[in-house]
């Protein structure tokens, strides 16, 4: 019998702080930087995010993801047999979010690691999870987005800073007799790093570098418009179907217009595209399972929906999943 991976549970976690754009012009005029509510909201469809508090981290915000997959899907902790954590945002340079996370779950000795790929990450993290699921070394795991990226943010930099917010998004996918994960499709090319990356490093005991976000928003935006379409093509061609089969498009949320360019390249109305970059802003690698859980909570993605996830990040990485949920 074929073995397949299929998500039985989703949760999220977003931090308390909510900052408007309203907010956010106040924060950037203390520091003599000026922006204002119907430029975020035009060129980005921003309208609010969430930054965590000083002593909060990734692994928090995970943990409460997870705890709300596990009961979504009627999973103990201990039955958790894999942890895959995307992270750019990792609570330490080592040893794992994936590691500090499995001790807050109150479990140990399952194989637990983070994968790297931005905004890209969950897209990869639910591509390595299958495919340990499919051969047998795996049956149940949690597979996690999370990040703090306020920590990365330069407030003095109004082309980046009003863009990111903080969250976590998590799965748990088991093995099952039927899909689940129908084909998935990933990518990178590493020519384009200097677009956006966070350039420092710890050396020594003192960070080397620039130890905040940069990004060339334009050369970004002109990238991501092409291989979302690209690999949204590629993950239904392995699956045999096309854009008709597909009842949600949930891509990364970074950008309102990338999401309405890719919707329309795909000849997909927006109402099946599922928004969530209004109120989060762009998380990162935790953008995907956060709007997955909010979209599911909220009624619209249902049991039996063929659900497209996309994402594309620095690296460059890019990727989808398609999946009957
Ligand atoms: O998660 C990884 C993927 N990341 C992305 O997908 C991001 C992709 N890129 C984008 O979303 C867009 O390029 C941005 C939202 C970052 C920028 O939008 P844009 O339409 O490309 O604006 P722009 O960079 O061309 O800037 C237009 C103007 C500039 O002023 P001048 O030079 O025309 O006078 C900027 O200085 O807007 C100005 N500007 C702002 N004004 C008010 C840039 N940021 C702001 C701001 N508030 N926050």
């Amino acid at each position: 019998m074929t073995r397949f991976a299929r998500i039985s549970g989703t949760g999220s976690s977003l931090p308390p702080q909510r900052l408007t754009n309203a907010d956010m012009v106040v924060r950037l005029a203390a520091r003599g930087v000026q922006t204002s509510d119907d430029w975020i909201v035009e060129r980005t469809g921003i309208r609010a995010r969430h930054f965590v508090s000083d002593g909060v981290f990734a692994s928090d915000l995970a943990a409460e993801a997870c705890r709300q997959a596990l009961e979504a899907s009627g999973t103990k902790a201990s039955e958790i047999d894999l942890i895959i954590v995307a992270t750019s945002t990792p609570d330490m340079v080592f040893p794992s979010t994936a590691a500090i996370l499995q001790h807050k779950l109150g479990i140990a000795g399952c194989p637990v690691f983070d994968v790297q790929a931005v905004c890209s990450g969950f897209i990869y993290a639910l591509t390595v999870a299958d495919s340990l699921i499919r051969t047998g070394s795996a049956s149940k795991a949690l597979v996690v987005g999370a990040e703090v990226f306020s920590r990365l943010l330069d407030f003095t930099d109004r082309t980046t800073c009003v863009l990111f917010g903080d969250g976590a998004g998590a799965v748990v996918l088991e093995a099952s007799d039927t899909p689940g994960i129908l084909a998935t499709d990933i990518h990178a090319d590493g020519k384009h790093t200097g677009i956006l990356c966070v350039p420092g490093h710890v050396s020594g005991g003192a960070v080397l570098g620039d130890p905040l976000l940069k990004m060339d928003g334009q050369a970004v935006f002109r990238l991501a418009v092409g291989v979302l379409e690209d690999t949204a093509r590629a993950a239904l061609a392995k699956a045999g179907k096309t854009e008709a089969d597909v009842d949600w498009l949930i891509p990364h949320q970074a950008n309102i217009r990338i999401m309405q360019s890719t919707a329309k390249k795909l000849k997909l109305p927006m109402d099946k595209v599922v928004v969530t970059v209004d109120q989060h802003g762009n998380t990162s690698a935790a953008s995907i399972p956060l709007a997955l859980d909010h979209a599911v909570r909220a009624g619209q993605v249902r049991k039996g929906d063929t659900v497209l996830l996309e994402g594309v990040g620095g690296g460059f990485t890019w990727g989808a999943v398609l999946l009957d949920f």
